[in-house]
């Protein structure tokens, strides 16, 4: 894909469906009672990955666009897979998947392609192991593919060392299949998609966050039943982050970004905007199904360096590339720290932004837990994405800011989370 330095972007951009929430849909739905129904489903790759996945596993799944239709057969419902469970490029689809997995009885085996292979899995492990799961590292480096065969599952305190939804929702999922209550604490709140939807479908489960303290904690009972529901899937704050950042770095431009998910846990991204001087207006705010949406309107605006630290990171974990990119353009130095968790995202995306923006011309230095960004002008380059659709999505927005012609490799990556990216960008531009 080859993008240029351009000026007014302006228009109105509705984007696709939440993907933590489009995966949660199809998990919750396909081990409840009935049918449910969703729309504004993201048919992104990795949500595709999660319906494959439980099509193996004995459920009826009817897809057509955003739209399914889950045919839940209940919590002991699924059946046992003919072969490898292929998770793709999909961490969420692997912990979670895990989760549930470890409370059946029968084997099986998930594997992904070469990135999720190398993600750490023993972050999963270690619970599931705690309450008594039959689970293992197929190469046995704590990575997949991973092994789990039928065991008895006991409650548990678990204290996290990582504030991980993945992780959380692992362990609460498997929570649904054992013998007493499951607790997970961990060191910050990290998104709680699972706990509000767990919670529509009829579980048990509640969360004492104290606002005084970073920590949270989650519980869940094990429940009879969970009952299918009708689901709208709210706009993906993570893919309209691209959208903001442009309508902000972009001289001349004013966008309109409808119906998306601000959920607090996710939406870090429009406190540093506000932080850095933007022109963000949030109207409409509505709550659907335990989840706070909002039209977003951005201007383009003057942007300083800022600190990215502490509690807020888990609540932009995902839209970090694409904030470190508003930084490379505004003046002054911006800090991003406690952000290790990105060392294991679908690259180590504190060497992908920081060896893109060097090569856009930008100073910046990597950290072991982030990255300093000195704010000046970006010029065009080529742009390696490794494969990882968020680099690929923030290095676009990067070049539509930066002077000359940037080349963005294996572009097509973006199918993973937004396959519609570039007809939005490009209808923009
Ligand atoms: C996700 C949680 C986050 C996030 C990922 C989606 C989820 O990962 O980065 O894109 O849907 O629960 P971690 O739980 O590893 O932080």
């Amino acid at each position: 894909m080859e993008l240029c330095g351009t000026t007014g972007l302006r228009g109105t951009v509705s984007v696709p469906g939440d993907k933590s929430i489009s995966h949660r849909c199809v998990m919750f739905g396909s081990i409840a009672e009935g049918t449910t129904e969703i729309h504004n489903f993201l048919p992104g790759a990795d949500c595709l990955a999660t319906i494959s996945c439980f099509q193996s596993l004995g459920i009826d799944i009817e897809q057509t666009g955003s739209t399914v239709k889950v045919h839940g057969k209940g919590l002991h419902g699924l059946s046992a897979p003919a072969r490898t469970l292929d998770v793709g490029n999909s961490g969420t689809t692997t912990r979670l998947l895990s989760g549930i997995l470890a409370g059946q009885p029968f084997e099986s085996r998930l594997s992904g392609d070469e990135s999720l292979n190398s993600r750490p899995m023993k972050r999963i492990i270690d619970p599931l192991t705690q309450m008594g799961a039959n689970i293992s590292s197929e190469p046995g480096n704590g990575c997949a593919p991973l092994l789990i065969g039928p065991s008895p599952l006991h409650g548990i305190r678990y204290n996290s060392p990582v504030a991980s939804a993945q992780v959380k929702s692992c362990v609460l999922l498997a929570g649904l299949y054992a013998d007493g209550e499951t607790s997970v604490t961990e060191p910050g709140l990290s998104r709680n998609h699972t706990e509000l939807m767990l919670r529509e479908f009829g579980a048990d489960v509640r969360t004492i966050h104290e606002p005084s303290s970073s920590g949270a904690t989650a519980v869940i009972r094990p429940c009879e039943q969970l009952y299918g529901q009708k689901v709208t899937v709210p706009g993906d704050i993570s893919s309209a982050a691209y959208f903001i950042a442009a309508g902000l770095i972009v001289p001349d431009s004013e966008i309109h970004i409808t119906n998306v998910g601000i959920n607090p846990t996710r939406a870090g991204i429009i406190k540093v905007c506000r932080d850095m001087g933007a022109q963000i207006e949030l109207s409409g705010e509505r709550t659907e199904g335990g989840e706070k949406i909002a039209d977003i309107t951005v201007r383009t605006s003057r942007l300083h360096g800022t600190v990215i630290e502490g509690d807020i990171i888990p609540a932009l974990i995902d839209e970090i590339p694409v904030i470190a990119v508003m930084a490379a353009v505004a003046d002054g130095t911006t800090v991003i720290r406690d952000a290790a968790e990105l060392k294991v995202k679908e690259t180590d995306r504190i060497a992908t932004v920081t060896d893109n923006l060097r090569a856009m011309g930008c100073r910046v230095s990597p950290a072991a837990d982030g990255m300093i960004i000195e704010g000046g002008r970006l010029k065009g380059a080529s742009i390696r994405t490794h494969l990882d659709h968020r680099i690929a999505m923030a290095f676009s927005i990067a070049a539509l800011a930066a002077e000359g012609t940037t080349k963005i490799s294996d572009s097509r990556c973006v199918d993973v989370s937004y396959p519609t990216f570039y007809d939005t960008l490009k209808a923009l531009v």
